[in-house]
Order: structure tokens, then sequence, then C-alpha cells
């Protein structure tokens, strides 16, 4: 009998066990580093003529592994092979294909320390974000497996006499699913699961960051028995083989998670019909977001300082739900200001792979470039009151850096930074943060630290975000406690982790007989 569903523990890393058992594990996997990896289709490994490097953010001449790239040849195969698995996979029996998600999450549990060390060394997580991430993994795997069959079920429907009515869910068909890097696991887990749970067959194109992870998973999917051509992997550049995926006639939707930029140019590219077409293709696509935390006037001053620094630099502001920008009443202002500066000394820049670090590098070169600039940026449109500079030079390292008395217009509050840089906005009013917290084009997470049942209610009904958190941190949304996914730009309002979430990757087909 099936345990219902829970989330998946975290490892207390403060138990000595656990920090021999994870040693062990960073020591492993340093021993696997600058293996070759490459696309798998139709269960085949494909040897390339291009490849590139993954490299470690954090130790950039280290070689995390060489990955075969793929090109447009080889994305027309993957469909190919997606579309005519799927004749298969499609008559698999709901309880079965819920079976292998079952099956992988028990894998991963046992493997869970090593899947945690392949994401310290290729994100740059630390300890434990990297574990959070592949309990998260878990998570997704024994949530949308129960989902599946919940919703194999026969659903409920109004009964009329002399007729026999039924409602079953059936797949879509062949799915391109795009992940980001900085959950390297958890969301390439969830996206691609969800997609096969519901009986499509996928083309999985990883971010270019961090493709071993997304490499070590298919090794899981085969392990666990997983019939080959379900999941067609395909590394490759996002321009190029992305393009030619979304384009293509036999795609029926894209799972996308990324940037604003791209995810608007799918949902461009997907809108039309090509040659040979013969669906509206759905998109399903979760994007950036320039999160808030609001800070009232009568609030606990040191759970708001807390707060805003987890949120804020917890992975180094590269959490789509990450805290930008902290709105504070202007009574409270300086004293918050001060909390602020002496919470963020104590986080200690590193190595990942040390088990005390909390800052690591970001996660590449570019992004390095990008987060310095608005830095200067910062220094122009605000006061930086600590950080700013470059860290260790051996990796992309920036110190976490808050910018304070930013007027809510700016550049540096109105930008995805996707890094650790705060900016410190002051409101005269609680009513002019909520206007505040609202005025920029994404509505992901916020949250509101106020002792006011009055202001906290006031904020239910008008902060604008799919993911609004009362007296704690904006970041950490736990499957199927705290469905995910946000407003606006910040994407086509889809709940990961959610009782909704599997129905976006099926239609419904609706059997009426007369009697
Ligand atoms: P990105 O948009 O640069 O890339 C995302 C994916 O799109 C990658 O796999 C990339 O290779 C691919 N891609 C790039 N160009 C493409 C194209 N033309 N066609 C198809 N695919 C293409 O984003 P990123 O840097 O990987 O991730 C960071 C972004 O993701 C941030 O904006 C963050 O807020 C967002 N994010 C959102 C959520 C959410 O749940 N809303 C979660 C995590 C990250
Ligand atoms: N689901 C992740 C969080 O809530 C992005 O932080």
């Amino acid at each position: 009998m099936l345990e219902d569903y829970r989330n998946e523990p975290f490892t207390d890393f403060s138990l000595e066990p656990h920090q021999i058992a994870f040693q062990a594990a960073l020591t492993q996997v340093e021993s696997e580093l600058g293996r070759v990896y490459g696309p798998i289709i139709g269960g085949k490994s494909i040897a390339t003529d291009h490849q590139t490097v993954s490299i470690n953010p954090a130790e950039t001449s280290q070689i995390v592994g060489i990955i075969g790239q793929a090109n447009s040849a080889l994305a027309e195969e993957a469909i190919q092979t997606a579309a005519s698995v799927f004749e298969s996979w499609k008559r698999v029996p709901a309880s079965v294909r819920s079976r292998y998600l079952y099956k992988a999450a028990a894998i991963l549990r046992r493997r869970m320390h090593e899947f945690s060390a392949w994401m310290v060394y290729e994100a740059g997580k630390s300890w434990v974000e990297a574990d959070v991430d592949t309990a998260e993994a878990i998570d997704f795997l024994a949530f949308y497996a129960r989902e599946m069959d919940r919703l194999a079920e026969r659903q409920p429907l109004v009964r009329i006499p002399g007729e026999d009515n039924e409602l079953v869910y059936i797949p879509l068909g062949v799915g391109v699913v795009i992940p980001p890097w900085n959950f390297p696991l958890a969301i390439l887990v969830g996206m691609t699961t969800a997609a096969i749970v519901t009986g499509n067959t996928v083309v999985l194109k990883p971010a270019s960051p961090t493709p071993v992870i997304a490499a070590k998973f298919m090794e899981l999917l085969q392990e666990a028995g997983l019939p080959s051509g379900v999941v067609n992997f395909l590394p490759g550049s996002g321009s190029e083989v992305g393009d030619y995926l979304v384009d293509h006639p036999l795609t029926r939707f894209i799972s996308f998670t990324g940037s604003r930029e791209v995810g608007l140019r799918i949902n461009e590219r997907a809108a039309k019909a090509n040659p040979g077409q013969i669906w509206m293709k759905r998109v399903v696509a979760e994007m950036g977001g320039k999160d808030t935390i609001i800070v009232d006037n009568d609030c606990d001053l040191d759970l708001a300082a807390e707060s805003i620094t987890l949120s804020a630099f917890g992975f180094c502001g590269q959490k789509c739900s990450a805290c930008s920008r902290a709105i504070i009443h202007e009574d409270v202002y300086d004293v918050m200001l001060t909390k602020l500066i002496d919470r963020t000394k104590k986080l200690i820049i590193g190595q990942p792979t040390e088990a005390s670090t909390y800052i690591g590098p970001v996660i590449d070169d570019k992004a390095y470039g990008r987060i310095l600039e608005y830095i200067e940026l910062g220094r122009q449109e605000g006061r930086l009151i600590i950080g700013g500079n470059k860290g260790p030079s051996n990796g992309y390292f920036i110190e976490p850096t808050i910018i304070a008395d930013v007027l809510p217009t700016a550049r540096l509050a109105q930008e995805e930074i996707f890094g650790p840089v705060l900016a410190v906005i002051k409101a005269s009013s609680f009513d002019e943060a909520l206007t505040f917290a609202n005025n920029t084009v994404f509505g992901l997470t916020g949250a509101v630290i106020s002792r006011s049942r009055e202001r906290l209610e006031q904020a239910r009904e008008q902060f604008h975000v799919g993911n609004l958190y009362f007296n704690r941190k904006c970041t950490g949304a736990l499957v199927g406690v705290h469905p995910f996914g946000g407003f606006n730009m910040s994407g086509t309002d889809s709940k990961a982790g959610g009782r909704d979430y599997l129905q976006l990757f099926m239609q419904a087909k609706v059997v009426s007989e007369r009697l």
C-alpha cells in the first residue's frame, strides 16, 4: 500500500554522519569529473562533431563534463523518434506510467547526496541549496505519480437517465521540455516527468550551463527502466536547436521555464502554424520575477531582516523567487538598513564544496559581467551600503550587495538581475508600499512582514503575485504545499507542484453512449 504523499525531509548537516556522507559523495563525484556526455535519441547515445565543456563556476579551470552538441538534423531525429514512440507510450496504462516515477523517486532517494554533489560542482550550489534541489526533485516525482493515479480514476460527471457518460484525460503528443539551469535537477525533473506521466513523449533540451546534471537524470530514468525514446535528450544551442524544436509541426506542446525574453520568443514562434501542423501548440511558460518583500512599521524587525537576507542571497539571488526589492516603511527604514548590513556581513563567501559556504559563485561569465554592470548602475541609482566587489578570482564570485535609496521606477527596481543584489526602496505608508510592490511587469512571489491583521488582509487582496507569503521568506515553495507560478510576465499562470498542473499536458475526451 502506497504511503500518503509527504515532502522529502532536508538533510540536517549539523549532524556529523550527514557531513561525512556528503563529503564522501563530493569525493566520488570529483573522481568522475571530465567525462563525455551527448545526445540520447531512442535510447541510443550519439557521438557529435561539436562539443562544449561544462565548467565549475567556483573553479573555472575545472571541467565538470564534455558535452556533445546536437544540431538541427539531430533535433529532427529526436522529434521523429518521440512521435513514433508516442504511439506505444500513450497506450501504456496510467498506473504503469506512474510506477516509473515511483521507482525513479526511490532511486533518487538512495542516490540523493550524489546528485546534490553534482550540483555543487556544476551549478555552484551550497550543500544546503543542492540538498533542497534534490529533495524537491524527489517531491515532484512522488507528487505527480500520485496525481496521475488520481486523474486516471473515473472523473465525476452529472448523471442523466438513459446515457453512460465518461470523461477521460488523454495525452497531447510530443512535448519539447526546456528547463533553466538554476534548479538544474528539481525543475528539469518536474517538467519532464509531468509531461511523460500524462502519456506524452518528450524531447528534453537541457540548459547550457548544467547539462551534466541533466545527463545524470537520463541515467536515472534508464535505471528506472523507462522505455527508450519516451525522453530524448538533446543538449544544444538554445537559438539553433531550441527554435527548430519549437517550430516543428509535430511538436504539440512546449513546456518552458526560463527568462521572460526567451519565453516570449517561444510563445510567439509557437503561435505560428507551420506547414503540416494540425493543431495549435500549447505553451506552458514559467518566467522571471522581480520579487518584493514589504516591511511594515509595526513588524518584528529581526524576522524582516532574516526573511530578506535569506530570500535575497540564498543561492546568490539566482532564484526566480528571490527577493530583489525590499520596500520598507519610512518609520523603520534606517534601523532596517543597519540590521540588513549586520546579517549580510555574516554570510560566508567561498567554495561550495566547503560545508560553511553560504555565498558561492554566480553561474557563468555572462551572468558575472551582467551582475557587475547592475552594481555599477546601482551606485548611480542609489547608495551602496554593503558589498559591490568581486570575490575570489578563481571563480565567478560577487559579494552580496545592497543598494539603498532606490526609486521604485529605477532600472534596478524594475529589471530582473538574477544575482546577489538587493534594491531597497523607502515607502511613506503601507498603501504606498503596496503600490510600489505592484509596479513591475512581473508577478511571481512577494512577502509582507507585519503584525497588523488589517494590512495583511489588504495585501492578501491587493498584492498581485502568484505566491504571496506573510511573515516569512519569499523563496522555498514546497511541492504540494505551495503550488508555484506567477502572474503577468512571470508566465502562463500555471502552478508547478499543484493539483491543476498535470492537466496542462492532457486533453479531456468525453464519450457518451445511449443505453
Ligand atoms: P534562459 O531563458 O536564458 O534559458 C532557459 C532555457 O531556454 C535554457 O534551456 C536555454 O538553453 C533555452 N533557450 C534559449 N534560447 C532558446 C530559444 N530560442 N528557443 C528555445 N529555447 C531556448 O533562462 P535561464 O538563464 O536558464 O534561467 C533563468 C531565468 O529563469 C530567470 O529569468 C528566472 O526567473 C527564470 N526562472 C523561472 C522560474 C519560474 O518558475 N517562474 C523558475 C526558475 C527560473
Ligand atoms: N520554487 C522555488 C522557490 O520557491 C523557485 O524558491
